[in-house]
């Protein structure tokens, strides 16, 4: 099967024109022909090595080579190596970013809910990355935390505002989401988030928490929040295509912390 084919396949998974995103070919040749797929997460640079080192044809990944979300042709240092080292690869480089938040229902959400074994109802897309959840059994931040950091190997969650108050009321946003401070001044009591400005959506859920209202922002991580919905995928478009072999390659957390070895 020629690489544009399989992303073809992927983007079909949501409807849409989305030719104007990042989710384009970043290198190589969509002609080629292809029997192995890497997905990834955070292309990191271990992990282009591992999924190269594999045999890989087509290399799909969720974030962006050269620290910029156009992927605009680096001109750092870093930047420059890392764009020799994929070259030197020889595979097809394909971004997967917007299309499966887009789907009809949010595919790295559904990916991180399958890993966290929530259970409750999905209500809605309440913008990009950013998903309202409400649970069946109400849970406490600290609770939730430390679910988060086992089934997500995630080494710490950070836990801004309220802390022992059970909640159901979730708001899951993964990466960097929009709508971050819609959602903490809404009446979600707990606001999920990979990344996000601290010196204003902590303290406000600080602030909020301090003045008597059950309010929370735990902060994952931007990989750690993202990489289980990226495994999703690459489970799905196994079960899609079984004729060419799909392997997820993982990527580590960015932060190395002196009290973890993860
Ligand atoms: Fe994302
Ligand atoms: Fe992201």
């Amino acid at each position: 099967m020629k690489a544009y084919e399989i992303m073809n396949e992927l983007f079909s998974w949501a409807p849409g024109d989305y030719t104007k995103t990042c989710d384009t070919l970043k290198a190589g040749s969509p002609d080629k022909e292809v029997r192995r797929v890497a997905v990834c997460c955070f292309p990191e640079v271990n992990a282009i090595k591992a999924a190269a080192e594999w045999g890989a044809d087509l290399f799909i990944t969720h974030e962006p080579f050269y620290h910029d979300h156009w992927d605009k042709p680096p001109v750092s240092p870093a930047g420059l190596l890392k764009k020799e080292l994929i070259e030197k690869t020889g595979m097809t480089v394909y971004r997967y970013h917007d299309h499966p938040h887009m789907a009809p229902s949010d595919l790295i959400c559904e990916g991180e809910l399958k890993a966290l074994e929530l259970k409750g109802t999905y209500k809605t897309r309440y913008a990009f990355g950013q998903n309202q959840f409400i649970l069946d059994e109400p849970v406490t931040a600290r609770e939730l935390a430390k679910r988060i950091e086992e089934k997500l190997n995630i080494a710490h969650v950070r836990i801004s505002g309220t802390t022992d108050t059970p909640s159901t009321k979730l708001m899951l946003g993964w990466g960097a989401p929009g709508g971050v401070w819609e959602a903490l001044t809404g009446d979600a009591e707990i606001v999920i988030v990979g990344e996000t400005c601290e010196w204003q959506m902590a303290e406000y859920a600080r602030d909020a928490s301090q003045l008597g209202m059950n309010k929370t922002l735990l902060i994952l991580g931007h990989c750690g929040s993202e990489r289980d919905g990226m495994k999703h995928i690459s489970e799905l478009l196994q079960k899609k295509i079984p004729s060419v072999e799909v392997r997820y390659f993982e990527s580590s957390e960015v932060y190395t912390y002196q009290d973890s070895i993860r």
